[in-house]
Formats: structure tokens, sequence, C-alpha cells
């Protein structure tokens, strides 16, 4: 990986987590040491109800908080939702937009996902952008298609090495245990930058491309080591200490 990218394991754990789910986190500050962390970013995504409180507990252990999601606007009368502001002076520096859970369940279209990485930018996060293909589309042949689409669509103009990662996340792979060959992660990460240098040129070399989908302690090596592979989002095995320490060794 050229050395304008540090990689950056990222934890995103969805709908899991309460305030005790605070001794995990302590539990991975603490094996986050020297040599880990002269090699990879770490950064935990908990539910929103505890940004605050875990942004709190991490001051100073060099793991970064973000949130999982976040509303366009800045305020107002959008009962629910939360903005990139309210992450932000909640103690994070990161929110994932685009995830596909969040394209699946609330019908996320990709000119919602982009006017959600600008809000991130406005409230001075860095946007996390996930993008990835169905089933179908991959058997279908599309999967490359699909994912510059979608990269195309959902990524704003002015994007950088410093305020975006983009995350590349199979639908079929997250949360199945299936993971694509080594080969096809290659050739998807190589296309979304080719994509990015489009519209960025040469700063498109700075942008992180994580993979992310079943990644865990025993895949890590090999999926994280593959070329153009800048890191990982990691759903289920970010929610324990030992897994996800072991997934971030990969890189020490
Ligand atoms: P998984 O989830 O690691 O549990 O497959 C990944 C994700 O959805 O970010």
């Amino acid at each position: 990986m050229p050395a304008a990218r540090r990689p950056l394991v990222a934890g995103n754990w969805k709908m899991n987590g309460m305030k005790h789910s605070g001794a995990e986190l302590i539990a991975m500050a603490d094996g986050y040491d020297a040599a880990l962390k002269d090699k990879a970013d770490l950064l935990i995504c908990p539910p929103a109800t505890l940004v605050a409180l875990l942004a709190a507990e991490t001051t100073g252990s060099g793991i970064a908080i973000g949130g999982q999601d976040c509303h366009a606007k800045a305020s107002g009368a959008h009962t629910g939702d939360l903005s990139a502001e309210m992450l932000k002076d909640a103690g994070a520096s990161f929110v994932i937009v685009g995830h596909s859970e969040r394209r699946t369940d609330h019908c996320e279209s990709d000119a919602v996902v982009r006017a959600k990485a600008e809000a991130a930018w406005r409230a001075g996060l860095t946007a996390v952008v996930c993008v990835g293909e169905t089933r179908q589309e991959r058997e279908g042949g599309s999967a490359l298609a699909v994912v510059a689409a979608q990269v195309r669509g959902s990524v704003p103009a002015g994007a950088s090495g410093a305020n975006l990662v983009v995350a590349y996340e199979p639908v079929w792979a997250i949360g199945t245990g299936l993971v694509p060959t080594v080969g096809d992660v290659e050739e998807m990460h190589g296309e979304i930058r080719k994509v990015l240098a489009e519209a960025l040129g040469e700063e498109a070399g700075k942008v992180r491309i994580l993979y992310g989908g079943s990644v865990k302690p025993d895949n890590a090596p090999t999926l994280l080591k593959a070329a153009d592979v800048d890191g990982a989002l990691v759903g289920g095995a970010s929610l324990k200490a030992s897994d996800f320490l072991a997934i971030a060794k990969a890189y020490a």
C-alpha cells in the first residue's frame, strides 16, 4: 500500500451495544499498542446512543469514534434523525453513509447518500461511503458497472483522501460468512480507484478503499493484504475486542 494511505480498520456495531459495551472498547484501546498504532488507524462506529459515551471513554486512546448514518440537514423537524453536526458535537470524527442496510431498509438512493456525505463534510467529519453489488448483480456479471455507478452517484465533488473513505461491501458477503475471491476484491478496488481518479485525478491515490463483508480474524491477513485494499469495515467481528484486534493485527 502506498505511504499516502494508512490502513484503517473500522468496526460497525450496527444495532448492537449497551452502556456496558464500553468495556469492550476499553479492551480494544488496551490492545491498540504502539506497534499496531504505528501501522493502522482504528475506528469504531457504535449506535448513536453510545457515541458520546464511547468518545469520552476513548479520549487519548487513538481509537476514533464514528456514527453509522446522518441526516443531510444540519437541524430541523426530522423526528428520529441525527445530523452530522450532532455526531461531531458528541465526539465523532467519522460517519458511515450509504451502508447497504440503509440503502435497503430505508430506500436510500445514491443522491441521498451523496447529500449525507456532503453533510458529513459540512460538519467536519470524514465520510465512509459504502457501495456494493447484490448476489444477482455479481452472478449476472454487472458487479463492476453497478459499483462504479454507485461511486459516481454517491461521492460528492470535492472528495479527498482526508474527507473520504470508500467501503466496498458486496451485499451478499455481509453477515453471511461468504467472501469474494481475492482476485474479485482486487479487481473491484482497482475499478473503484479508477472511477475516483476520473473525478479526483491524483488525489484518488490518497483515498482509502476498505473491504467489508464477513471479515474475520482468519481471512483478514489475505483480504487486507490484497492490492488496493486499505483496510476493512468489520461488522459482527468488531463486537469483540479480541476478534477486532486480531483482524487489525493483519497489519502489525
Ligand atoms: P459483517 O458486516 O462483517 O458482519 O459481514 C460488515 C458490514 O456490514 O459492515
